[in-house]
C-alpha cells in the first residue's frame, strides 16, 4: 500500500475557487502542503479564498482550462513558483447538458490535457519525481442516470482514462498514481443549479434530474475532502474511490473478464 506523504509536497487544483475544489485546497493546506495553485475562471471567488487562507501558500492562475494553451501556461507558471509538482488535481467540471460541447471540452478534454502535463512536469521519463494524479469522477461515473445522460457519459470516460493511466506500465515508467474521487450528491453550485441546464428537447427531464439526485444522500465539499486525503495518501494506482452521505471514503471495484459474464 501506498504511503505519500502531502508534507511539504506541491499541488495544483482546477475548479479550486469554489465547492469541492476549494475544501481539496483548504484539507491539503491543513496537512502541510508547501504551495497550492488554483487555477480557475471565477477570480472573484478565488481572491476571496486567497484572503482567507492566506497568500503564501496559495497563488492563484486565471485559466480557462478548456483553453489548451492558457492550461499549458499556467501549469509552466505554477512549476516555476514552487520549484516543482507533485499533486494535480483535474477538478474543475460542469453538470450542463444543453451545453454539451463546452461540458465535454471541460470535463474530459480538459482533463486529458491535465494528465498530459502532469507527465510533462511530474514523469520519472521527463526527469520528474513522480506524483499523483486525482481525476474528478463522480457515482455517476459507475451507473446510468436519465437526468443528464451526456454528463453522465463525461463521468465514465473519467473512470477509463486514470485507471488506464493508473496501469503498471505508466507506474513503472513515470512514477505518477492516478485515482479517480467519485462524490455522491454534494452541496455546491453545481447541485442548487443542476435543474436550469438539463437537455431542452425531452419532457420533464429537468424535473427527473432534480427528483432523482434528491434521492441520493447528500454531503458536504469537505466530506469529499477527507476522503481526498485517504485517497492520496493510501489509494493503490489505478483505484476508483467513493465518497457519499457524509461516510468515510470507499474503494469502489469494477468488473472484470472474469466477473462481468451475466449468468
Ligand atoms: N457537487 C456534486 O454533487 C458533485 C458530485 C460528483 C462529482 N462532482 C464533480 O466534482 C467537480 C467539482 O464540482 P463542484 O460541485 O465543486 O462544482 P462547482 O460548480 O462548485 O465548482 C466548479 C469550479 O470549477 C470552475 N470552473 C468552471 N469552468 C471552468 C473552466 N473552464 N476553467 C477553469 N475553472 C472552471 C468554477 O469556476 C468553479 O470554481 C466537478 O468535476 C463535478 O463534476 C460534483
Amino acid at each position: 500500500m501506498p504511503d505519500f506523504q502531502i508534507g511539504e509536497k506541491v499541488a495544483l487544483v482546477t475548479g479550486g475557487a469554489t465547492g469541492i475544489g476549494l475544501e481539496y485546497v483548504r484539507y491539503l493546506l491543513q496537512h502541510g502542503l508547501k504551495g497550492i495553485t488554483i487555477l480557475d475562471i471565477n477570480e472573484e471567488q478565488a481572491l476571496k479564498a486567497i484572503e482567507e487562507l492566506g497568500p503564501n501558500k496559495v497563488h492563484f492562475i486565471k485559466t480557462d482550462v478548456t483553453k489548451k494553451q492558457e492550461l499549458r501556461d499556467a501549469f509552466k507558471e505554477s512549476v516555476q513558483k514552487w520549484k516543482g509538482l507533485d499533486i494535480v488535481i483535474n477538478n474543475a467540471g460542469i453538470m450542463n447538458d444543453s451545453s454539451w460541447e463546452l461540458q465535454v471540452a471541460l470535463n474530459c478534454n480538459a482533463v486529458v490535457e491535465g494528465c498530459l502535463l502532469a507527465f510533462k512536469y511530474m514523469s520519472k521519463h521527463y526527469g520528474g519525481n513522480g506524483g499523483v494524479v486525482v481525476n474528478a469522477g463522480s457515482i455517476l461515473s459507475l451507473r446510468e442516470f436519465s437526468g443528464c445522460p451526456i454528463y453522465t457519459g463525461t463521468k465514465h470516460f473519467i473512470v477509463g482514462l486514470t485507471k488506464s493511466f493508473g496501469t503498471p506500465y505508466f507506474l513503472n515508467l513515470t512514477g505518477v498514481r492516478f485515482l479517480t474521487m467519485c462524490p455522491g450528491v454534494t452541496y455546491t453550485p453545481l447541485i442548487s443549479e443542476a435543474g436550469r441546464f438539463a437537455l431542452t428537447d425531452f419532457p420533464k427531464i429537468a424535473e427527473i434530474l432534480v427528483q432523482d439526485l434528491g434521492s441520493y444522500p447528500a454531503q458536504q465539499p469537505e466530506d469529499v475532502a477527507q476522503g481526498l486525503i485517504t485517497m492520496i495518501t493510501k489509494g493503490e494506482n489505478g483505484s476508483v474511490w467513493v465518497s457519499e452521505g457524509g461516510e468515510p471514503v470507499y474503494e469502489v471495484i469494477l468488473p472484470d473478464l472474469k466477473t462481468w459474464r451475466k449468468k
